[in-house]
């Protein structure tokens, strides 16, 4: 079978390293080779294994009838959406790890690949290695998934564990993670939690069927936590971790996106680095979880491949996926109860005037109070915490 890759960046030359290294393996479970006839990338790579395949326009894929497989790991809605869209309405297959493109226009891909007889899958887009969508998809489709958290960003994770570890400054933590090169250059998708906001609308679509708008998904970064943070989260004897969260609230889902104060107790407190893990509770099964590497180049890229043998051997055949076009109406994520841990130059006795039981954290530090709230809902705290004027930052606690 004839494989074509678009976009020949980390990603899309992983999955050429892939299907070189595992070339028999594959051959053997797809029941022939899995062949690389063409990488569109409009760059040159002189001397590269793989240039002999390199086009510079799409069509010339669209209208070659010997491709039935393609992967999309050019990244952000378009170009992408066009091509894979021509991919799909030429009979071919389709796989990606662009979560932007799969949040944005997963409904619609998945209808044209049905109307078309094919498949659009995206195993890569969340949890980069880790199976998840094929877990969601297929395996935990016995349950109603109750609840979701998933720590699903490797460059913050790498981050808040450097901060921890080392007591280190969010500043002087991201140049490492872009000399690293976790973080990327203009680093706002990750830290600002928008990469994990489309994670978790993509794995809620599949767990409810309908299209979550990820716009209305509650979202925050990490970029206001500070080495003081951690300090009180050592005194509380907690982790702070970039939870992306999706809870069942009647028949649909309340969703957030933000840092938590994790005890030892939760299943996410020991995932370190840039390792990504996704806690699943169905109805059925009660709890369960997936972990593993959720970025970088082989990693999502085996992800990519996985899903070309599952394409392989569905050739001509679409799989149901269920994930219609009509818009999931979001839970209202004011309503969700937190205890909730804040910083204030205010005084006690007016933290105390609006939040009865406040239980207060002493880390020896002038001029602010630190205090662990009561369990309260978002609504009540939002409503209660205009009241201070000094707060200086808070932090759910999970
Ligand atoms: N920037 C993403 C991360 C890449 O750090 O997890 C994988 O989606």
């Amino acid at each position: 079978m004839k494989v074509a890759i678009m976009g020949y960046g980390t990603i899309g030359s992983g999955v050429a390293e892939v299907l070189d290294t595992n070339k028999e393996a594959l051959a053997e479970r797809v029941g022939e080779p899995l062949e690389l006839k063409y990488i569109l990338d409009l760059r040159d790579f002189p001397g590269d294994p793989h240039e002999d395949c390199l086009v510079k326009e799409y069509q010339t894929i669209v209208n070659d009838d010997e491709v039935s497989l393609v992967v999309e790991t050019m990244g952000g809605v378009e170009p992408a959406f066009t091509f894979v869209k021509a991919m799909l309405e030429a009979g071919k297959s389709v796989t990606t790890s662009n979560k932007a493109l799969v949040a944005d226009k997963g409904a619609e891909l998945i209808a044209i690949a049905q109307q078309h007889n094919v498949n659009f899958i995206f195993e890569a887009a969340v949890g980069g290695g880790i199976p998840i969508i094929r877990v969601l998809r297929a395996c935990l489709t016995g349950d109603v998934i109750e609840d979701m958290a998933g720590i699903v960003n490797g460059t913050t994770n790498y981050m808040l564990t450097k901060m921890e570890k080392e007591g280190c400054e969010y500043e002087d933590v991201l140049k490492e993670a872009q000399a690293k090169g976790y973080a990327e250059k203009d680093p706002t998708a990750d830290v600002e939690g928008y990469d994990a906001c489309r994670k978790i609308a993509i794995l809620t679509s599949l767990v409810a069927g309908k299209q979550v708008n990820y716009e209305k998904i509650p979202t925050e970064g990490i970029s206001k936590l500070t080495a003081v943070d951690f300090k009180y989260a050592k005194k509380l004897n907690r982790s702070i971790k970039l939870l992306a969260t999706s809870k069942r609230v009647d028949d649909t889902y309340a969703c957030r996106v933000a840092p938590y104060l994790l005890d030892e107790s939760h299943t996410l407190f020991h995932v370190q680095d840039v390792f990504n893990a996704v806690y699943v509770r169905g109805n059925m099964l009660g709890d369960s979880m997936y972990y593993g590497a959720g970025a970088g180049k082989l990693p999502t890229a085996s992800a990519v491949v996985a899903d070309l043998v599952f394409l392989a051997r569905n050739s001509k055949k679409y799989v149901p996926l269920e994930w219609k076009s009509a818009e999931l109406e979001l839970a209202d994520s004011d309503k969700l109860e937190y205890r909730y841990f804040v910083r204030t130059k205010d005084s006690k006795s007016d933290v105390d005037k609006l939040f009865a039981s406040a239980e207060y954290i002493d880390i020896d530090i002038d001029n602010e109070v630190g205090f662990v709230t009561a369990m309260m809902t978002e609504a009540d705290f939002k409503s209660k915490s205009v009241m201070l004027n000094g707060i200086i930052n808070y932090i759910r606690l999970a």
